[in-house]
């Protein structure tokens, strides 16, 4: 047999978690208000046990306009109402940790809701006051003052600065917001901001959380300057002859928020809290200054994510992640899907050549999509993701391979991308939709816990119920149970999960890795079948192999200690 569990007390858990995301709105609703809550997430607590991860990520939990889905954040100290209570959220921790779980949750630094008490102090305030220093407020050029102060873009669509009131009726000063105007960016400049969230992290770790995922992490820091962006394109331009940065992304200076972020986390060891960074760079190598051994933990591996499902692009983001990571000690993670991107699932069911690597909804409406094939293949990533060595993150529903919701009617879509932009991007509804616990549509799928519930918050499509929880347990060929042998084989096999990768000989478009002597992960993206080694013991397969590996397809084997080689 292959090894056995290994000794925890020697790995620290977060390097091997398989980490499960948790987005409230959607995940379960106990009071029936169509909106999910965390008594609903208590619920489910025991399902996800049973799936086998190690920890969750719970997506914004705080007081919220939801003006982006909670990271509008108007108080880190306390819970959305219409989410519970900071007794609910006690008591959900109490309950992870009682069987087994770790909680991560959501920090949002980059910017606040423009409903928290520190943004309608900075309004009501003067301009150059201390309370407009907590965020960027400048004047505006041209010759009154009615030009935004730089040519910089939100993330949603539109200019980064909205003008505001002042106090004597006249159009005054512009801030600055990266994301939503109800979105303000924070001073990091200012000490006051660092030492606030200083607290914020002290105080949910004293409640017991075990880490925090960290948003746009790469975006905190500003040139004070406030240069134009100009031509600049993020990523590819970022690295000058002249050793310039981009004025507003991966900026050198976080660097040092998150060395003092990583030294009061030390002071929580027992057990160990950790990070992840939501970070958008350039690459795995800047990709691993976030996790140098005095930063953070880990950071989510978005070229893995963003790779089309292609041999070539995937082998080379797998070896440029364990490479980067290797110089600076850190675990890689990998993850496939997340609240911002459309579902894996329907990602792969089209054409992978000549995709954006950040491919939106649009895109996919663009071209013909096969959803067999799109499941198969996110079988297929599931055991790849799996295999490999670090971290892991699942998106909830990717262990149901539930699809992308394309059809979403306009009235009821949420995503402020879909409104900046008059309806021309369609933005990320189509992941956020309430999942399916059962087949009762009377119940919203089981998503909602008490009878006659409202509306889920967004539609869900017809065939939920035969992608519900129930309808896929115990079903030996659905994605929920590949998931839970894929996982529960993780934690038997020691040389899962932290570690390193040996690649076999394969054909181009096979990838065939090994971990540790006798496991041999092999996943197929050619057009044809693949031979097998006839001595090769099958531990787990994403679809049938009879007897070869068919496209699409990946395995999980034993194989001899005497190593044999597959054919070419
Ligand atoms: C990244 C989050 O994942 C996304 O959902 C959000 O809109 C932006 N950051 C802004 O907070
Ligand atoms: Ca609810």
């Amino acid at each position: 047999m292959i090894e056995s569990v290994p000794d925890s007390t020697q790995t620290p858990w977060w390097r091997s978690a398989v980490v499960y995301q948790v987005y409230p709105r959607s995940f379960a609703d106990a009071n029936g208000d169509g909106i999910g809550d965390l008594p609903g997430i208590r619920s489910r607590l025991p399902y996800l046990a049973e799936l086998g991860v190690d920890a969750i990520w719970i997506s914004p939990w705080y007081p919220s306009p939801m003006k982006d889905a909670g990271y509008d954040v108007s108080d880190f100290r306390s819970i959305e109402p219409t989410f519970g209570t900071l007794d609910d959220a006690d008591a959900l921790i109490a309950d992870a940790h009682g069987l087994g779980l770790k909680v991560i949750i959501d920090i949002v630094p980059n910017h606040l809701s423009d409903q928290h008490v520190w943004f309608t102090e900075a309004l009501a305030a003067a301009p150059g006051s201390p309370q407009r220093a907590r965020f960027v407020f400048r004047d505006g050029g041209g010759t009154d003052g009615d030009l935004p102060p730089n040519d910089w873009h939100s993330e949603f669509g539109g200019p980064a600065w909205a003008r505001v009131t002042e106090a004597d009726g006249r159009p005054g000063q512009w801030y600055l917001h990266l994301f939503t105007p109800e979105q303000p960016d924070l001073n990091w400049e200012n000490p006051e901001v660092r030492r606030e969230f200083d607290e914020i992290l002290r105080f949910w770790f004293d409640r017991g959380v075990d880490g925090f995922r960290i948003d746009v992490a790469h975006g905190l820091v500003k040139d004070p300057q406030l240069p134009d962006v100009g031509a600049l394109v993020f990523p590819s331009t970022l690295e000058h002859a002249d050793g310039s940065e981009h004025p507003h992304w991966d900026r050198a200076g976080v660097h040092e928020i998150y060395r003092g972020w990583r030294s009061i986390a030390n002071q929580y060891p027992n057990p160990e809290r950790v990070f992840v960074a939501e970070a958008w760079v350039g690459g795995a190598e800047r990709l691993a200054r976030y996790v140098r051994p005095d930063e953070l933990h880990t950071a989510f591996n978005f070229e893995f994510l963003s790779s089309p499902w292609l041999a070539e692009q995937l082998r080379g983001v797998i070896d440029s992640t364990l490479a980067a990571h290797a110089l600076v000690g850190a675990p890689p993670t990998w993850v496939r899907a997340n609240h911002d991107v459309p579902r894996d699932a329907s990602r792969l069911a089209c054409d992978q050549h000549g995709l954006p690597p950040r491919v939106a909804v649009d895109d996919l409406m663009e071209r013909e999509l096969d959803p067999a094939l799109g499941q198969r293949r996110a079988r297929a990533a599931a055991l790849l993701t799996l295999a490999l060595p670090g971290g892991a993150y699942i998106y909830q529903g990717e262990e149901l391979g539930l699809p992308e919701v394309f059809d979403i009617p306009a009235e009821s879509r949420q995503d402020p991308t879909w409104f900046n932009t008059a309806g021309e991007r369609h933005g990320r509804d189509g992941c956020r939709v309430p999942l399916p616990w059962t087949s009762e549509p009377n119940t919203n799928y089981g998503f909602s816990g008490l009878p006659d519930p409202a509306q889920p918050w967004l539609p869900q499509p017809d065939e939920w119920g035969h992608r519900s929880v129930a309808a896929e347990a115990g079903q030996p060929d659905s994605m929920l149970e590949l998931y839970r042998t894929a996982l529960r084989l993780r934690r038997e096999l020691a040389v899962l999960g932290d570690g390193d990768i040996a690649w076999l000989d394969s054909p181009a478009d096979v990838l065939c890795f090994r971990r540790g002597p006798r496991f041999v992960c092999c996943v197929n993206l050619s057009a044809d079948n693949f031979v097998l080694p006839d001595d090769w013991k099958i531990l787990l397969a994403s679809s049938p192999v009879a007897p070869e590996l068919r496209p699409d397809t990946a395995v999980w084997v034993e194989i001899d200690a005497q190593l044999s080689r597959p054919q070419r």
